[in-house]
């Protein structure tokens, strides 16, 4: 057995925190009573991830589809995403902590907009753990607006994965190693389609509210077991390594089968 490179490591983990309506339903509170809870986690769990030097932490916050959600629901998580941002803006900067939103924050209130491309800018140089939130972020449009961006540059030349990838929200982001789902839903409701082509996928019966960083250490300890093969034979390859000897063989069976 090849020991893992880094390559194959957990090092993006991308989570979608589920359960904030049910875990309030439970107890009597109204929906939005679950999503103020649910944002106390959040911290705990971008320190747990730093702590544990992930190189990037994905957050599914607010999908394009959760606009169909009540008004007051809908307001209430920009209230959140307003107030985490203002409350966390000197861990982030103090912590070497690389902040994006990806999503169209084109209809968030200027005030939170401009909080957001403040925290950006003041990051955009750390070299720490890539905290991104996907906020009014659904992954087919992300896809095809990057189709979109290339056809529009380089009409009639045919698109590469390359390509593609470096036309992302946040081009740099890189695959997702591990996928986390609270809330006890097996789906992937439209997030990071394309970066979780290789992940390993983790669902838990977790509520968002009650999760925990000893529980985010347990399922990035547990799965960082799991046997990685990206389609090859070989345990503990890396994708990229996969790809390469994917491409020499192909080459050389053409050959041999040609002759
Ligand atoms: C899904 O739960 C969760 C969301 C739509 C929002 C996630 C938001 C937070 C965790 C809080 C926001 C925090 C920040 C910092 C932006 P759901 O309401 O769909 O739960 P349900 O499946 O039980 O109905």
């Amino acid at each position: 057995m090849i020991t893992c490179t880094e390559d194959c490591e957990i090092q993006h983990v991308a989570i979608i925190m589920d359960g904030n309506g049910r875990w309030a339903q439970k107890r009597s509170h109204s929906r939005v009573w679950g999503h103020i809870r649910g944002s106390k986690v959040v911290s705990d769990i971008v320190q747990e991830a730093k702590d544990r030097k992930l190189k990037a932490l994905t957050l599914y916050a607010f999908s394009t589809e959760n606009w169909s959600r009540p008004y007051l629901e809908v307001k209430i998580l920009f209230a959140l995403l307003k107030k985490f941002l203002l409350q966390e803006r000197k861990s982030v900067i103090d912590g070497n902590i690389r902040f994006k939103v990806m999503g169209n924050i084109a209809d968030l209130p200027d005030s939170t907009k401009k909080i957001i491309n403040d925290l950006e800018k003041d990051s955009a140089d750390a070299t720490g753990l890539k905290l991104t939130f996907a906020f009014s972020y659904g992954s087919r449009t992300e896809i095809v607006s990057a189709i979109n961006k290339w056809i529009t540059t380089h009409p009639g030349v045919e698109i590469t994965q390359k390509d593609l990838t470096d036309r992302l929200l946040v081009p740099d982001l890189g695959d997702v190693d591990l996928l986390i789902r609270t809330g006890g839903d097996q789906r992937i409701s439209n997030f990071l389609l394309w970066q979780i082509a290789y992940s390993e996928l983790f669902f838990t019966q977790t509520k968002w509210p009650d999760f925990s960083s000893e529980e985010f250490g347990r399922i990035v300890d547990y799965v960082s077991k799991r046997e990685r093969r990206f389609g090859s034979t070989i345990s503990g390859t890396s994708l990229k390594d996969t790809t390469q000897i994917a491409e020499k063989n192909r080459k050389f069976i053409q050959t041999t089968l040609r002759s």
